[in-house]
């Protein structure tokens, strides 16, 4: 297996700037980036309602990062932040597939107009810079064979699907027309510390474990037999690290994923063994949910580990004994929606 920490070294003395950089995964890259260290860090997040955006996700590295609150649809601030920057990582989107269907022309925006506005940003003031795109494995729709490559076809079930899919052949046209240097990562369900936790449109994973913790219901949709890989934020971080890193990324789409499918009731159970706490009860699928659903899903990552070295190092086990431990701990700043963001009206606009 390939040494990734290898790659770190790409970043020391660059610039970094990260879209979306107060939710999850993008809060989680910033912390590993200040933890490597020799990398001026930056980012933009527009703190999007019952999205993932948390000030405290940054709590401890505040200091050390450069914050901008601010929308990456505005081009007015996006042309102004891109120059200069070695490496964008683009995760600023819509993550919810439900929220989607709910508010298509905000996905919208979102996930495609705001995506344009930095590529175009990008092309005009600075057309050198690597940018890595985060996609999802919704892309595929349900699966017409598995483990899902990337040869796949493409059939996304939902407008988020749909809008992920526009948002990597703008990356993909960027790359090819322009010569820019993109790269996409199909991320399948994600899952560790400071992901949203107070409602439960943005994935089931998050929600089960706060079910868990809260002693609650946890609501298996069809008896919970549909079967996904779930990968740790660390090991999608080292992935967008090494991606970032390495130029034979360029123009290519990659896989994350597991190999090691789990059910969603097996899932429900480990959890409610390790907290000790919680039940499940299967329950009809709501109508607005079966609609999209994709079924059974897990990807193929054998691309990614025989281009870059790349593969998941975390047991599921570990990685859920993690994220209860983090969410015990800091419950306070999860529980409640937008605990820990500021209104938009009262942020700043930039911090040092
Ligand atoms: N979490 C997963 O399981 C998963 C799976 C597949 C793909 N992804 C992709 O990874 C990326 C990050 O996901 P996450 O789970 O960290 O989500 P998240 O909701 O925790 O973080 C997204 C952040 O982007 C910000 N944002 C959204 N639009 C913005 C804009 N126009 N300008 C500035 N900031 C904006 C939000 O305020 C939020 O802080 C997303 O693009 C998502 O589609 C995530």
């Amino acid at each position: 297996m390939v040494d990734t920490s290898q790659c770190f070294g790409a970043y020391k003395g660059r610039s970094v700037l990260i879209t979306g950089g107060l939710g999850f995964i993008g809060s989680n890259l910033a912390r590993k980036l200040v933890e490597i260290g020799g990398a001026e860090v930056s980012i933009v997040d527009a703190l999007i309602p019952d999205q993932g955006g948390n000030l405290f996700n940054i709590e401890g590295i505040e200091d050390r990062v450069k914050l901008h609150i601010a929308d990456m649809g505005d081009d007015y601030v996006i042309n102004h932040l891109v120059g200069g920057v070695d490496y964008i990582f683009n995760l600023a989107g819509n993550v919810s597939h439900l929220e989607s269907m709910l508010r298509p022309q905000r996905d919208l925006e979102l996930n495609c107009a705001a995506q344009l506005t930095l590529l175009e940003a990008c092309r005009n003031f600075n057309p050198h810079v690597k940018i890595v795109f985060t996609s999802t494995r919704q892309v595929y729709g349900k699966p017409i064979y598995l483990p899902v490559d990337e040869q796949h076809r493409v059939m996304p079930l939902d407008i988020n699907g749909i809008h992920k899919l526009a948002a990597e052949n703008y990356h993909q046209l960027y790359n090819r027309v322009y010569g820019m240097r993109t790269v996409c990562l199909r991320l399948t369900n994600t899952y560790g510390p400071r992901q949203l936790l107070s409602h439960n449109r943005q994935g089931f994973i998050a929600w089960f474990i706060r079910q868990a913790l809260d002693g609650g219901v946890i609501e298996l949709f069809g008896e919970g037999r549909q079967r996904r890989d779930l990968n740790y934020v660390d090991d999608v971080v080292e992935a967008m690290l090494l991606a970032g890193a390495n130029e034979d990324a360029e123009g290519e789409i990659f896989n994350l994923g597991t190999g090691t499918p789990v059910s969603l009731a097996d899932l429900a159970s480990d959890l409610i063994s390790l907290t000790g706490r919680g039940s499940v009860q299967p329950v009809p699928f709501p109508l607005e949910r079966q609609l999209i659903d994709i079924g059974n899903s897990y990807s193929s990552y054998q691309k990614i580990e025989t281009a870059l070295g790349w593969r998941p190092r975390m047991p599921l086990s570990e990685g859920l004994a993690r994220t209860v431990e983090f969410y015990k701990k800091h419950r306070t700043n999860y529980w409640e929606p937008n605990a820990n963001t500021v209104s938009r009206s009262n942020a700043p606009t930039t911090r040092d």
